[in-house]
């Protein structure tokens, strides 16, 4: 998979656009600026437009060419970020430290899906949020009539309303839903979508 993530990732093209995604933007937003980190962050869009609003920014993903071209992306905005090259298991971060663990389109593998997300909540502050978009299994049909809709092929990759508790168990749901709506980012998000949006509060 890394080597799929760096070959989408070598065209000088965003493949998701250089804007944040519009769910993860609208919800920081209402948030006062802390320490936010971004797993499997690619090329950078969430990270950058995080720092640019004071945001202390800490972010991982497989792809060291995502992490080439998110560093691009923070020097073009003129904003820090702390990036770090990591498959799956987490850098090692302090307990208890984000105020924000943001999962945009974190569309990992099966096996360690549950890991993936549950093993970072230790990381999150007391009263702090997880936030979350990402394509649902209702999804499958758009990706079926459009090859730009995005998304992993495989169904059991795609999210589910009644996985999300299970992935981030104990935390109070603020918002979780199933969504329709249009996607414009980039090349490879493009057209109708079914969505998963979700934010978690650690009580
Ligand atoms: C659809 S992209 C989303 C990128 C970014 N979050 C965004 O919204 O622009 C999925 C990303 O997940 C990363 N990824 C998938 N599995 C991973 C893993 N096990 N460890 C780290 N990164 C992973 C890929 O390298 C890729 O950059």
């Amino acid at each position: 998979m890394k080597d799929f993530w760096n070959e989408r990732y070598s065209q000088a093209e965003y493949i998701y656009g250089e804007d944040p995604n519009a769910f993860f933007k609208e919800s920081i937003d209402k948030l006062n600026p802390g320490r936010i980190l971004l797993p499997a962050e690619g090329e950078g869009r969430n990270a950058v437009y995080a720092a640019s609003r004071g945001w202390q920014v800490e972010a991982f993903d497989q792809s060291a060419q995502g992490q080439v071209k998110a560093t691009q992306l923070a020097d073009k905005a003129g904003v820090s970020i702390s990036y770090t090259l990591s498959e799956g298991i987490h850098p090692d971060y302090s307990l208890e430290s984000f105020d924000v663990i943001a999962f945009i389109y974190t569309h990992t593998a099966p096996d360690i899906r549950t890991t993936f997300h549950s093993d970072l909540l230790p990381y999150l502050k007391s009263g702090g949020k997880v936030i979350l978009e990402g394509f649902s299994k209702g999804h499958y049909q758009h990706q079926q009539s459009n090859p730009h809709a995005g998304g992993p092929p495989e169904k059991d990759m795609l999210y589910s309303l009644e996985e999300i508790p299970l992935l981030f168990p104990n935390l109070g749901i603020i918002l979780l839903s199933e969504v329709e709506i249009t996607l414009s980012e980039g090349v490879a998000h493009k057209g109708e979508a079914s969505v998963i949006r979700y934010i978690g509060e650690k009580r």
